[in-house]
Protein backbone atom coordinates (compact mmCIF):
# COMPACT_ATOMS: atom_id res chain seq x y z
CA UNK A 1 0.00 0.00 0.00
CA UNK A 2 1.56 3.53 -1.17
CA UNK A 3 2.60 5.54 2.15
CA UNK A 4 1.00 8.85 2.42
CA UNK A 5 3.41 11.17 2.99
CA UNK A 6 3.32 12.77 6.70
CA UNK A 7 1.98 15.84 7.93
CA UNK A 8 5.07 18.25 8.43
CA UNK A 9 5.02 17.91 12.44
CA UNK A 10 6.90 20.68 14.36
CA UNK A 11 7.88 19.73 17.54
CA UNK A 12 6.96 22.35 20.17
CA UNK A 13 10.46 23.21 20.82
CA UNK A 14 10.86 24.86 17.65
CA UNK A 15 8.12 27.18 18.44
CA UNK A 16 8.96 31.04 20.28
CA UNK A 17 6.99 31.30 23.33
CA UNK A 18 6.73 35.30 23.81
CA UNK A 19 5.50 35.75 27.45
CA UNK A 20 6.16 39.66 27.74
CA UNK A 21 5.53 42.79 25.66
CA UNK A 22 8.95 43.50 25.53
CA UNK A 23 10.05 40.16 24.45
CA UNK A 24 7.90 40.09 21.38
CA UNK A 25 8.60 43.29 20.23
CA UNK A 26 12.54 42.13 20.63
CA UNK A 27 11.49 39.05 18.80
CA UNK A 28 9.42 40.55 16.02
CA UNK A 29 12.31 43.00 15.44
CA UNK A 30 14.61 40.19 15.01
CA UNK A 31 12.21 38.81 12.32
CA UNK A 32 13.39 39.45 8.45
CA UNK A 33 10.45 38.10 5.93
CA UNK A 34 6.71 38.57 6.44
CA UNK A 35 4.58 38.05 9.53
CA UNK A 36 1.21 36.93 9.94
CA UNK A 37 -0.95 36.95 13.50
CA UNK A 38 -3.71 34.92 14.18
CA UNK A 39 -5.59 36.46 17.56
CA UNK A 40 -7.15 33.85 19.64
CA UNK A 41 -8.22 33.36 23.67
CA UNK A 42 -7.11 30.15 23.35
CA UNK A 43 -8.67 26.75 23.61
CA UNK A 44 -7.54 26.17 20.00
CA UNK A 45 -9.79 24.06 17.91
CA UNK A 46 -9.97 23.36 14.53
CA UNK A 47 -11.43 26.77 13.49
CA UNK A 48 -8.36 28.39 15.08
CA UNK A 49 -5.86 25.80 13.40
CA UNK A 50 -7.22 26.95 10.13
CA UNK A 51 -6.03 30.47 10.46
CA UNK A 52 -2.94 28.82 11.23
CA UNK A 53 -2.82 27.46 8.50
CA UNK A 54 -4.29 29.94 5.55
CA UNK A 55 -1.21 32.06 7.73
CA UNK A 56 1.31 29.36 6.15
CA UNK A 57 0.42 30.44 2.80
CA UNK A 58 0.93 33.96 3.30
CA UNK A 59 3.57 34.70 5.03
CA UNK A 60 7.11 33.87 6.32
CA UNK A 61 6.41 33.57 10.15
CA UNK A 62 2.93 33.11 11.85
CA UNK A 63 2.68 34.05 15.27
CA UNK A 64 -0.70 33.43 17.17
CA UNK A 65 -1.61 35.22 20.58
CA UNK A 66 -3.41 33.24 23.17
CA UNK A 67 -4.90 35.86 25.24
CA UNK A 68 -8.48 35.52 27.46
CA UNK A 69 -9.65 39.30 27.12
CA UNK A 70 -10.74 40.53 30.33
CA UNK A 71 -12.66 44.28 28.94
CA UNK A 72 -14.36 42.13 26.07
CA UNK A 73 -16.35 40.16 28.90
CA UNK A 74 -19.30 41.90 30.14
CA UNK A 75 -20.07 39.31 32.67
CA UNK A 76 -17.03 38.78 34.87
CA UNK A 77 -18.52 34.89 35.32
CA UNK A 78 -17.89 34.56 31.59
CA UNK A 79 -14.31 35.60 31.99
CA UNK A 80 -14.00 33.23 34.79
CA UNK A 81 -15.30 30.17 33.09
CA UNK A 82 -13.62 30.78 29.82
CA UNK A 83 -11.56 27.60 28.80
CA UNK A 84 -7.96 27.76 29.87
CA UNK A 85 -5.95 25.79 27.83
CA UNK A 86 -2.76 27.14 27.54
CA UNK A 87 0.02 23.88 27.34
CA UNK A 88 -1.95 22.20 25.19
CA UNK A 89 -2.70 25.22 22.85
CA UNK A 90 1.35 25.61 22.56
CA UNK A 91 1.52 22.60 21.59
CA UNK A 92 -1.37 22.74 18.63
CA UNK A 93 0.53 26.08 17.45
CA UNK A 94 3.41 24.43 16.82
CA UNK A 95 2.13 20.91 15.28
CA UNK A 96 -0.26 23.32 13.01
CA UNK A 97 2.99 25.39 11.84
CA UNK A 98 3.18 28.77 13.56
CA UNK A 99 6.76 30.27 14.41
CA UNK A 100 5.95 31.87 17.92
CA UNK A 101 3.06 32.50 20.36
CA UNK A 102 2.81 35.36 22.58
CA UNK A 103 0.66 35.03 25.91
CA UNK A 104 0.79 38.21 27.63
CA UNK A 105 -0.53 38.72 31.25
CA UNK A 106 -3.74 40.79 32.17
CA UNK A 107 -1.23 43.21 34.01
CA UNK A 108 1.22 43.84 31.02
CA UNK A 109 -1.75 44.78 28.70
CA UNK A 110 -3.74 46.76 31.07
CA UNK A 111 -1.28 48.03 33.08
CA UNK A 112 -3.25 49.34 36.38
CA UNK A 113 -3.59 53.29 37.41
CA UNK A 114 -2.98 53.91 33.24
CA UNK A 115 -5.73 56.02 31.81
CA UNK A 116 -8.20 54.52 29.42
CA UNK A 117 -8.76 54.60 25.94
CA UNK A 118 -11.79 54.07 23.71
CA UNK A 119 -11.43 52.68 20.20
CA UNK A 120 -14.90 52.02 19.00
CA UNK A 121 -16.74 52.62 14.95
CA UNK A 122 -20.48 53.65 16.79
CA UNK A 123 -22.32 52.25 13.23
CA UNK A 124 -21.18 49.01 13.86
CA UNK A 125 -21.62 47.65 17.47
CA UNK A 126 -24.66 49.28 18.61
CA UNK A 127 -26.59 46.48 17.46
CA UNK A 128 -26.36 42.47 17.62
CA UNK A 129 -23.74 41.01 19.74
CA UNK A 130 -23.06 44.81 20.64
CA UNK A 131 -26.58 45.40 21.99
CA UNK A 132 -26.70 42.38 23.53
CA UNK A 133 -23.57 42.53 25.10
CA UNK A 134 -22.54 46.29 26.22
CA UNK A 135 -18.92 47.22 25.95
CA UNK A 136 -18.29 44.12 23.91
CA UNK A 137 -16.49 45.20 20.95
CA UNK A 138 -14.97 48.50 22.49
CA UNK A 139 -13.03 45.52 25.12
CA UNK A 140 -12.28 43.78 21.06
CA UNK A 141 -11.23 46.63 19.42
CA UNK A 142 -8.64 48.20 22.37
CA UNK A 143 -6.69 44.42 22.51
CA UNK A 144 -6.68 44.10 18.56
CA UNK A 145 -4.92 47.30 18.49
CA UNK A 146 -2.90 46.57 21.48
CA UNK A 147 -1.94 43.20 20.03
CA UNK A 148 -1.69 44.70 15.58
CA UNK A 149 0.78 47.98 17.60
CA UNK A 150 2.72 44.99 19.93
CA UNK A 151 3.43 42.50 17.09
CA UNK A 152 3.56 44.34 13.65
CA UNK A 153 2.29 41.89 11.68
CA UNK A 154 2.04 42.56 7.69
CA UNK A 155 -1.04 40.39 7.76
CA UNK A 156 -3.54 39.32 10.21
CA UNK A 157 -6.77 36.44 10.19
CA UNK A 158 -9.90 36.54 11.28
CA UNK A 159 -13.11 34.46 11.76
CA UNK A 160 -16.34 34.81 9.37
CA UNK A 161 -17.52 33.04 12.55
CA UNK A 162 -17.47 36.34 14.29
CA UNK A 163 -19.16 38.41 11.54
CA UNK A 164 -19.54 41.51 13.12
CA UNK A 165 -16.37 41.40 14.99
CA UNK A 166 -14.22 40.97 11.58
CA UNK A 167 -16.78 43.86 10.17
CA UNK A 168 -15.79 46.01 13.31
CA UNK A 169 -11.94 44.86 12.62
CA UNK A 170 -11.83 46.01 9.14
CA UNK A 171 -13.32 49.40 9.77
CA UNK A 172 -10.88 50.49 13.05
CA UNK A 173 -7.72 49.18 10.28
CA UNK A 174 -8.57 51.20 7.46
CA UNK A 175 -10.18 54.12 9.65
CA UNK A 176 -6.78 54.18 11.61
CA UNK A 177 -4.60 53.92 8.36
CA UNK A 178 -3.14 50.77 10.38
CA UNK A 179 -0.76 49.17 7.74
CA UNK A 180 -1.68 45.38 8.06
CA UNK A 181 -4.18 43.50 5.39
CA UNK A 182 -6.91 41.94 7.26
CA UNK A 183 -7.83 38.47 5.57
CA UNK A 184 -11.17 36.87 6.44
CA UNK A 185 -10.85 32.77 7.19
CA UNK A 186 -14.54 30.75 6.44
CA UNK A 187 -16.34 29.16 9.25
CA UNK A 188 -14.61 25.58 10.18
CA UNK A 189 -17.96 23.57 11.15
CA UNK A 190 -18.34 20.10 12.88
CA UNK A 191 -19.63 17.18 10.64
CA UNK A 192 -23.31 18.04 11.39
CA UNK A 193 -22.98 21.55 10.47
CA UNK A 194 -22.25 23.02 14.57
CA UNK A 195 -19.59 25.95 14.18
CA UNK A 196 -16.60 25.25 15.96
CA UNK A 197 -16.23 27.25 18.91
CA UNK A 198 -14.52 27.44 22.19
CA UNK A 199 -17.73 27.29 23.82
CA UNK A 200 -19.02 23.92 22.66
CA UNK A 201 -16.98 22.50 25.00
CA UNK A 202 -19.30 23.56 27.73
CA UNK A 203 -22.46 21.34 26.20
CA UNK A 204 -23.60 17.93 27.18
CA UNK A 205 -24.59 15.62 25.18
CA UNK A 206 -28.45 16.68 24.68
CA UNK A 207 -27.04 20.89 24.59
CA UNK A 208 -25.27 19.93 21.98
CA UNK A 209 -27.76 17.97 19.90
CA UNK A 210 -30.06 21.59 20.67
CA UNK A 211 -27.36 23.30 19.25
CA UNK A 212 -27.74 22.47 16.06
CA UNK A 213 -30.86 24.85 15.92
CA UNK A 214 -28.93 27.80 15.01
CA UNK A 215 -26.84 26.35 11.66
CA UNK A 216 -31.01 24.41 11.08
CA UNK A 217 -32.40 28.31 10.92
CA UNK A 218 -29.21 29.54 8.74
CA UNK A 219 -30.05 27.27 6.37
CA UNK A 220 -33.73 27.48 6.40
CA UNK A 221 -33.04 31.52 5.53
CA UNK A 222 -31.08 29.92 3.26
CA UNK A 223 -33.78 28.09 1.25
CA UNK A 224 -36.40 30.73 1.66
CA UNK A 225 -34.28 33.19 0.10
CA UNK A 226 -32.37 31.06 -2.57
CA UNK A 227 -35.09 28.89 -3.44
CA UNK A 228 -38.34 30.79 -2.94
CA UNK A 229 -37.25 34.13 -3.55
CA UNK A 230 -37.99 35.43 -0.05
CA UNK A 231 -38.02 39.32 -0.18
CA UNK A 232 -39.38 40.39 3.42
CA UNK A 233 -36.56 40.11 6.06
CA UNK A 234 -39.19 40.12 8.94
CA UNK A 235 -40.38 36.87 7.28
CA UNK A 236 -36.87 35.65 7.03
CA UNK A 237 -36.15 36.39 10.62
CA UNK A 238 -39.67 34.44 12.16
CA UNK A 239 -38.69 31.76 10.06
CA UNK A 240 -34.60 31.23 11.77
CA UNK A 241 -36.86 31.87 15.21
CA UNK A 242 -39.24 29.53 14.64
CA UNK A 243 -36.51 26.65 14.17
CA UNK A 244 -34.26 28.34 17.12
CA UNK A 245 -37.40 27.72 19.09
CA UNK A 246 -37.81 23.87 17.74
CA UNK A 247 -34.72 23.37 18.91
CA UNK A 248 -34.89 24.65 22.50
CA UNK A 249 -32.74 27.58 22.11
CA UNK A 250 -33.70 30.44 23.72
CA UNK A 251 -33.54 33.16 21.12
CA UNK A 252 -31.49 36.29 21.26
CA UNK A 253 -31.33 37.46 17.67
CA UNK A 254 -32.29 36.67 14.13
CA UNK A 255 -31.20 39.23 11.55
CA UNK A 256 -31.01 40.00 7.75
CA UNK A 257 -28.52 42.29 7.25
CA UNK A 258 -26.44 44.08 4.54
CA UNK A 259 -23.19 42.28 4.16
CA UNK A 260 -21.06 44.90 4.60
CA UNK A 261 -22.48 47.51 6.60
CA UNK A 262 -24.39 45.70 8.29
CA UNK A 263 -27.78 48.03 8.55
CA UNK A 264 -31.14 46.80 8.16
CA UNK A 265 -32.80 45.85 4.79
CA UNK A 266 -36.23 47.01 3.70
CA UNK A 267 -35.97 44.45 1.39
CA UNK A 268 -33.61 41.19 0.44
CA UNK A 269 -32.33 41.52 -2.61
CA UNK A 270 -29.06 39.73 -2.44
CA UNK A 271 -28.00 40.46 -6.18
CA UNK A 272 -28.10 43.84 -5.55
CA UNK A 273 -26.09 43.76 -1.98
CA UNK A 274 -23.61 40.94 -3.09
CA UNK A 275 -25.59 38.89 -0.81
CA UNK A 276 -27.20 39.20 2.67
CA UNK A 277 -25.77 37.60 5.94
CA UNK A 278 -28.26 36.03 8.28
CA UNK A 279 -26.94 36.02 11.38
CA UNK A 280 -28.35 34.11 14.78
CA UNK A 281 -27.63 34.34 18.64
CA UNK A 282 -29.00 31.91 20.86
CA UNK A 283 -28.52 30.46 24.04
CA UNK A 284 -28.70 26.47 24.93
CA UNK A 285 -28.81 26.06 28.83
CA UNK A 286 -26.22 28.41 29.94
CA UNK A 287 -24.08 28.37 26.77
CA UNK A 288 -24.27 31.70 24.75
CA UNK A 289 -24.03 30.87 20.82
CA UNK A 290 -23.84 32.68 17.50
CA UNK A 291 -23.75 31.67 14.19
CA UNK A 292 -24.07 33.35 10.68
CA UNK A 293 -24.35 32.62 6.85
CA UNK A 294 -23.79 34.45 4.02
CA UNK A 295 -26.90 34.28 1.56
CA UNK A 296 -27.53 34.45 -2.34
CA UNK A 297 -23.61 35.03 -2.39
CA UNK A 298 -23.85 32.69 -5.80
P1 LIG B 1 -11.53 33.60 19.63
O1 LIG B 1 -12.96 33.39 19.92
O2 LIG B 1 -10.52 32.72 20.29
O3 LIG B 1 -11.35 33.48 18.07
C1 LIG B 1 -10.11 33.72 17.46
C2 LIG B 1 -10.31 33.78 15.96
O4 LIG B 1 -10.77 32.52 15.48
C3 LIG B 1 -11.36 34.83 15.55
O5 LIG B 1 -10.94 35.50 14.37
C4 LIG B 1 -12.58 33.97 15.29
O6 LIG B 1 -13.50 34.56 14.39
C5 LIG B 1 -11.94 32.74 14.71
N1 LIG B 1 -12.81 31.56 14.81
C6 LIG B 1 -13.53 31.16 15.90
N2 LIG B 1 -14.26 30.07 15.58
C7 LIG B 1 -13.98 29.77 14.30
C8 LIG B 1 -14.43 28.75 13.39
N3 LIG B 1 -15.31 27.81 13.75
N4 LIG B 1 -13.94 28.76 12.11
C9 LIG B 1 -13.03 29.71 11.72
N5 LIG B 1 -12.58 30.70 12.53
C10 LIG B 1 -13.06 30.72 13.79
O7 LIG B 1 -12.45 36.20 18.52
C11 LIG B 1 -11.71 36.21 19.50
O8 LIG B 1 -11.10 35.10 20.01
C12 LIG B 1 -11.37 37.49 20.26
O9 LIG B 1 -12.45 38.37 20.18
C13 LIG B 1 -10.08 38.19 19.74
C14 LIG B 1 -10.22 38.63 18.29
C15 LIG B 1 -8.87 37.24 19.90
C16 LIG B 1 -9.82 39.45 20.59
O10 LIG B 1 -9.68 39.14 21.93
Amino acid sequence: MPTKPRAEVRPPAQIAVLAGVGEARAYRAGLSGSVALVPTMGALHDGHLEHIRVCRGLADHVLVSIFVNPTQFNQSEDYQRYPRTLEMDIRKCAEAGATGVFTPGVEELYPPAEPEVEIDAPELTGDLEGRDRPGHFQGVCRVVVKLLNVLRPDVVTFGRKDYQQLRVVQAVVRDMMMPVRVVEVSTVREADGLAMSSRNARLDAEQRTRALGLFKALNAAKNLVEEDGETDPGAVERAMQAVLRSHQVEVGYTAVRHPLTLSELGCVEPALTGGVIALVSGSVGPVRLIDNMLLGSG
